[in-house]
């Protein structure tokens, strides 16, 4: 019989249980090779349908296919091995129905081997989440601005700016928390409101140009390491990525035009 060495990942009850503790690291990313190296570091990794438009060059997150977040989920899951993979439910897959979402849920944790699947909406996605974690599927929720309603949004808006709307927001975190979810994505809003909520909220909040009174910070990889060309306000950029790949690739030009390449007898000596 062939004895295989267990691989302990952060669990889903370890990230709830950081609520109001030491803060949670958390990154995107779709593919193994950066996965792996963020695996040192992050305590969870969001497979994120933002890859729709960091890595597809879609307008917004809306046209992301189910098969696409299973596959980049798969490369990420084989490409680490300690942090916990969450695979965003793309739009499309889980608002119509608790039973829609079961079946894709399902189909995501059995096909990528996640630890968990996270999907946007407070208040009108309760019961849908108390439906999946009933099931044994972990839920993380993703409130404030929730990109895959940009088209009823507006755009991509920061929420809460006007005081007045607040509550309903608050509300939202509330209700995702008593319907089981593990943990919430607070994404663009404004800071007190976002430090409230992780305040009165009982399970860790997430935030992303939220507040860093969250109890954990999230951002995507490609933004933070300075690999697009645009990127949000609130992104703090730590690397020079983008830059340092078009300097190497015009370097790579210059050799091959001046065909300043090793000779085949340099290579294969
Ligand atoms: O899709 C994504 O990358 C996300 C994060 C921005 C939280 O949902």
């Amino acid at each position: 019989m062939s004895k295989q060495t267990p691989i302990r990942r952060t669990t889903v009850p370890q990230i709830a249980a950081r609520k109001g503790g030491e803060p949670i690291v958390s990154l995107t990313s779709y593919h193994a090779h950066t996965a792996a190296i963020v695996d040192n570091y992050a305590d969870f990794i969001l497979v994120g349908d933002s890859l729709g438009m960091v890595m597809h060059g879609m307008e917004s997150t809306v046209g992301v296919p189910l098969d696409l977040m299973i596959m980049h989920g798969k490369a990420v899951v084989r490409g680490t091995k300690k942090a916990l993979i969450v695979v965003d439910m793309p739009f499309g897959s889980y608002e119509e129905s608790p039973s829609v979402a079961f079946r894709n849920a399902a189909k995501i944790m059995k096909e990528t081997g996640c630890g968990a699947v996270k999907l946007e909406g407070g208040k009108r996605m309760a019961e849908t989440i108390h439906f999946l974690v009933e099931r044994g599927i972990p839920v993380m929720a993703h409130i404030g601005l929730t990109p895959q309603s940009s088209h009823v949004m507006g755009g991509f808006k920061t929420q809460g700016r006007d005081e007045a709307g607040w509550d309903a927001i608050i509300e939202d975190a509330k209700a995702v928390a008593e319907a089981g979810a593990f943990s919430v994505v607070v994404e663009g809003v404004v800071e007190p409101l976002a430090a409230k909520i992780t305040k009165s909220c009982p399970i860790p909040t997430i935030g992303i140009g939220a507040s860093a009174d969250c109890d954990g910070q999230i951002l995507v990889l490609e933004d933070m390491l300075g690999l697009n060309e645009w990127t949000p306000k609130f992104v703090k950029v730590y690397g020079d990525l983008g830059p340092a790949i078009e300097r190497a690739v015009a370097a790579y030009a210059d050799d091959v035009k001046s065909r300043a390449f090793p000779s085949e007898d340099e290579v294969y000596r």
